[in-house]
């Protein structure tokens, strides 16, 4: 093929495309790239008719609009070329297959690829993530989880079920029904998918979620409990911890809540990696990713950064002013600056983009500075390589709602080696 006659994925993005194949619920990208990524390993099949039919209206489109001869063939080894060449493929070689549930921007995908992974189903229905999903994975996520349409192509059989849910209030928690109190939450959807795999006999083997802290006493404890009665009816064995980033060789104070689940009638146990606790001098049980006993914000610089990152005279004020009157109030909040020898910042969370007021990076002979979007990367644990395709905004939403992906890699190593 000619260079103009080039097919990307994003052909399906074209508008005139769009309306004249039109579709209600638009997963056909997610289709086409979950097929490509799948042809080798069987599960391609699950998608196979449906890729095909969509491939083959880009291709009808195309020559139509363009005047093109375009075949089969040439339009899927063109695709497949653009879903491959990203900074983290998916492995040929692979231990064990998961789905990335809530997806974001791939954490828990870098993390479980990294520990020998294979992701055959991820799902988020962001826009924005999605797009960094693309650049970084070569897949595009299904949309909404909780619709049926996008959780018939979950594939039949994988090995783990993955995913940061969001924390929602249970209808009647405490009234020790189980899976029937979730009913409406996005936690009753990982609850139906795992439902159906137990009653066609392929329950999936383990269950890795993460949530906020706060989910432990959420509904005054009722919601982890319902969480945990309702994988326990399902013949899970569930273990729970929180963790906190800086422990494991991150400066970010970032506390979250972990649940692994497991087969019962395995008769295993598990032990989190609790990583190297700084402030007590403490050594947990450590995990051979850790290799920093002692972190500082230094590392996640760097070096000249754009001065458009240096917040105004406007916005100091501002928050020198709250920090006050929260002082007086004695509730002690307020903006938090850091320099490079601190050792950990607060935590990055999605409001971040906002005035950037959690983690604040002190100047020399001028206002503190927001991170830059890379720095956010780096205080997440993501890889030099990883794209961030999205504006400044988007990217600090991104990374704050995301996981520490060294803690998730180093408790995973735990799963792979105890669980599976
Ligand atoms: C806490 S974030 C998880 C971030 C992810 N662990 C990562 O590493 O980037 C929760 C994600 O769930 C997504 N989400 C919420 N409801 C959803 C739904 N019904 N279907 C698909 N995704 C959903 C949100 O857009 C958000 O990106």
């Amino acid at each position: 093929m000619k260079e103009e006659q080039e097919i990307m994925i994003e052909a399906f993005d074209n508008k005139k495309f769009k309306l004249r194949f039109i579709d209600n619920i638009d997963n056909k990208k997610a289709i086409v790239t979950h097929f490509l990524h799948n042809l080798q390993n069987g599960i391609g099949n699950h998608f196979e008719e449906e890729a095909f039919q969509y491939l083959d209206e880009i291709i009808e489109f195309k020559n139509d609009t363009d005047n093109l001869k375009l075949n089969r063939n040439d339009v899927v080894q063109q695709i497949q070329e653009n879903i491959i060449n990203v900074p983290f493929p998916t492995p040929n070689n692979f231990t064990f297959t998961f789905i990335d549930l809530f997806a974001g921007i791939g954490g828990f995908r870098l993390a479980l690829q990294n520990n020998g992974g294979k992701c055959v189903f991820s799902s988020e229905w962001d826009k924005f993530a999605q797009i960094t999903y693309k650049e970084n994975f070569g897949e595009v996520p299904f949309g909404d989880i909780s619709q049926e349409t996008t959780k018939s192509y979950i594939p039949e059989q994988f090995d783990v079920l993955c995913g940061g849910f969001p924390c929602q209030p249970f209808s009647n928690a405490g009234l020790k029904r189980g899976f029937e109190d979730t009913r409406g939450t996005l936690f009753f959807d990982v609850v139906d998918i795992l439902n159906r795999r137990v009653e066609s006999g392929n329950p999936v083997s383990v269950v890795f979620l993460e949530n906020v802290k706060g989910l432990r006493g959420h509904d005054k404890g009722n919601t982890l409990k319902t969480i945990i009665r309702t994988l326990e009816e399902l013949g899970y064995t569930v273990a729970s911890q929180v963790l906190n980033s800086k422990n494991f060789g991150i400066p970010q104070n970032r506390e979250r809540l972990f649940i692994v689940a497991w087969r019962t009638n395995l008769n295993l146990t598990f032990n989190f990696p609790l990583g190297i606790d700084q402030d007590e001098n403490l050594i947990f049980h450590v995990n051979e990713l850790i290799n920093a006993t002692n972190t500082n914000v230094g590392q996640i610089l760097t070096e000249n950064p754009d001065p458009k990152y240096t917040i105004s005279d406007k916005l100091y004020a501002g928050h020198i002013r709250r920090r006050k009157e929260h002082k007086e109030k004695g509730n002690g909040f307020g903006f938090s600056s850091v320099n490079e020898n601190t050792q950990y910042t607060s935590t990055i969370s999605a409001r971040y983009y906002k005035d950037g007021s959690e983690i604040l990076i002190e100047q020399e002979d001028a206002n503190p500075r927001k991170l830059t979007p890379r720095e956010a990367a780096n205080l997440q644990g993501y890889p030099e390589n990883f794209i961030i395709p999205v504006s400044d905004n988007q990217a600090y939403k991104q990374f704050g709602n995301s996981v520490s992906v060294p803690v998730i890699q180093t408790i995973f190593q735990e799963i792979n080696n105890q669980l599976l």
